[in-house]
């Protein structure tokens, strides 16, 4: 039987077209489960829009159309987008679908039914923008910390969901899966949450205020709150409680959602699943946020990064890598085109596109584009083999632990043996000298090229098969399984290895242009002595943990930042400008931590931290994965 992987995105409210954001969580589903595909597991992979509440009303009156006439509208969007993005999925679930309503009424009977519903007056701190109740205590400064207005106070009667009968029975469940909610950072949260009491949830709205819901099945008069009506989709597409697909994949299930919806997937979610008798989900699996010049993108600055406008520009397969290669999953990331293009031009058209095109350039001058037979393998060539086959396990690993950083940067790393083979074996000297070495030699470079189109398969579906079709391999995406990828030489092409055009082309433009001869002309201006290795030994450099940013009374540059290097000490740095306090709050930094103390503006900075500038400002480096601080540089 194979094994079964389910594997869902949060459905986006139609109140804004799709974002990178949104393109970021889909893309990474998609990944995810065109992994498991590759795998062998049979996938179920969905993704809808949520189309009730609010919001949705008003900017559907905002929009003048009828509530079912905007959401039709801004749905068809989101459907249309993803067939745009390669996005594998088997569903599309909207919440306006009769199904999806019926499952929200069959719920929320079942709910009512054990007492987990009860009608009460209520007044509270109200937030539009997220819909939902905040308590004092979860605001700052008094406002919705998402969207930084001052909620309304509310008071009227309404349907209750008693969460807190959960509390107890949900800290046990995450205490004994620990990865139920991950990366670790997230239960982390939703544990520190639950050490307060959890108030119970409320569930409706009176039709006098809010008509465009889901009716409750016991009082025609109140609408279901939308995110209990939301949530409900991940069971509703599946034909929850009778459906085969709800039977089969339940069991699997893994939702993938950014940081900012963490509380109602992380604690609403499976409480509800818990009162209605259905198994708790597999994982949560929570990614941080794109941020656009160092802020949120939105609408109003008019920084919003739209999919469409980077796949046309840059490629969809070169988009879909970046968006994968630079975020670590679960922590932030600064969306800039320049390093979009940095990207495409070192890893992609340099590093992996050079090499398919030199290999097979290989083939034909001297072997007519068929791929030769192996002869007596040497130590080198066994060495690239047991890379190769390695890189196969690790992936594994990583992927389904969510490092899909990490295994890009595996894949490349043996992208790099394999160019660095090719120079030491140089084949254009053994076509000289050694015919049946140099059949063996590319031999070995071939096998090694197949499992790599294979382990990108997953993040670049278009150019993988376009390279295995290069290769002249007989299956390809999805049928090119990673058990047979493990039996070296077993896919043998079945044609002539074909020479086309370049995988991914360079892209230049003006402006990296313009960044490198700055660069360079930086370099030659401030050319420093040489330092001996010994005089370098005697740098102390750490990584650090920001835990506080303050602003320096006086300073228009300086930020007295206190850092956790294993021990507190305070440093300061002229990052006005660049970072906000709240951004460098827990970022991790490079810290050069024997400097003599030195005061600057009245505080006593301990260390230096490290960053780059350039044209375009100040970026600190920062560790490519959370690192314990007080960690060594070497
Ligand atoms: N409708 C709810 C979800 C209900 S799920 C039962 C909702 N919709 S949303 O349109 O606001 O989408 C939020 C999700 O979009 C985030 O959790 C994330 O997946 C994605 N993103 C939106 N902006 C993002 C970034 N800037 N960066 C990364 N992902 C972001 O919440």
């Amino acid at each position: 039987m194979p094994r079964k992987f389910y594997v869902t995105t949060p459905i986006y409210y139609v109140n804004a077209e799709p974002h990178i954001g949104h393109a970021y969580t889909t893309i990474v589903a998609d990944v995810f489960n065109r992994f498991h595909m590759v795998f062998g597991s049979k996938t179920f992979f969905l993704t809808g829009t949520d189309e009730h509440g609010d919001k949705i009303a008003a900017a559907a009156q905002k929009a003048d159309q009828t509530p079912q006439e905007y959401v039709d509208r801004i749905s068809q969007l989101y459907r249309d987008l993803w067939p745009r993005l390669n996005i594998s999925n088997n569903y599309f679930v909207r919440t306006t679908d009769t199904q999806h309503k019926e499952t929200v009424k069959l719920i929320l009977s079942r709910v009512k039914e054990n007492g987990d519903i009860y009608f009460s007056d209520y007044e509270g701190l109200y937030c539009v923008g997220c819909e939902r109740f905040y308590t004092e205590r979860e605001l700052v400064d008094g406002k919705c910390p998402d969207h930084l207005t001052e909620p309304e106070v509310i008071k009227e009667a309404n349907y209750f969901f008693r969460m807190s009968k959960y509390q107890k029975w949900l800290i046990d469940h995450i205490h004994k899966h620990p990865d139920f909610i991950r990366p670790e950072r997230y239960r982390n949260e939703v544990l520190s949450f639950l050490r307060e009491p959890l108030e119970d949830l409320c569930i409706s709205r009176p039709k006098s205020r809010l008509n465009w819901g889901i009716t409750l099945p016991f009082d025609e008069n109140f609408v279901t709150y939308v995110w209990f009506d939301a949530l409900i989709n991940y069971v509703s597409a599946l034909g929850y409680p009778d459906g085969e697909l709800f039977k089969e994949f339940w069991p699997s299930v893994q939702h993938i959602t950014a940081k900012d919806i963490l509380k109602p997937h992380g604690i609403y979610w499976p409480c509800m699943l818990k009162s209605a008798g259905i198994e708790p989900y597999q994982h949560l699996n929570v990614h941080g946020y794109w941020n656009v010049s160092q802020g949120k993108m939105s609408k109003s600055i008019g920084n919003v990064v739209r999919p469409l406008d980077l796949e046309n520009v840059y490629g969809l397969d070169a988009f879909r890598y970046f968006l994968l290669r630079d975020m670590v999953f679960g922590l932030d990331s600064e969306f800039s085109e320049d390093a979009l293009v940095a990207r495409i031009n070192a890893d992609l058209a340099n590093d992996l596109g050079n090499l398919v095109s030199r290999s097979l350039t290989m083939v034909h001058k001297y072997f007519k584009g068929e791929l030769p037979e192996p002869y007596f393998p040497e130590k080198e060539d066994e060495k690239l083999k047991t890379q190769a086959l390695d890189l196969i396990e690790k992936y594994e690993e990583l992927m389904e632990d969510l490092g899909f950083h990490k295994a890009l940067m595996a894949i490349w790393e043996v992208i790099g043996n394999v160019n660095k083979y090719i120079d030491t074996m140089a084949p254009w000297v053994l076509a000289k000298t050694d015919k049946e070495r140099l059949s063996t030699v590319i031999y070995y470079i071939f096998e090694t090229l197949r499992i790599i189109s294979a382990l990108i398969w997953p993040f670049m579906p278009g150019a993988a098969e376009k390279m295995q079709d290069q290769l002249g391999l007989p299956r390809k995406g999805k049928d090119l399984k990673l058990k047979d990828l493990r039996e070296w030489g077993r896919e043998r092409p079945v044609k002539v290895l074909t020479k086309a055009p370049a995988l991914f082309p360079r892209i230049e433009t003006k402006k990296q242009e313009r960044q490198l001869q700055q660069k360079e002309k930086s370099m030659t201006e401030k050319k420093l002595p040489l330092i001996s290795f010994p005089e370098f030994q005697k740098m102390d450099i750490r990584v650090g943990t920001i835990r506080k940013a303050e602003a320096i009374p006086g300073s228009k540059k300086l930020l007295k930042l206190t850092v956790d290097l294993d021990e507190e000490r305070t440093v300061v740095a002229g990052l006005v400008g660049y970072y906000t306090e709240e951004e460098l709050t827990g970022k991790q930094v490079i810290i050069v931590a024997n400097l003599e103390p030195v005061k600057l503006m009245g505080v006593e900075s301990h260390g230096m931290v490290l960053a780059a500038e350039d044209g375009s400002g100040v970026h600190l480096l920062t560790p490519d994965a959370e690192t314990v601080p007080g960690s060594k540089i070497k």
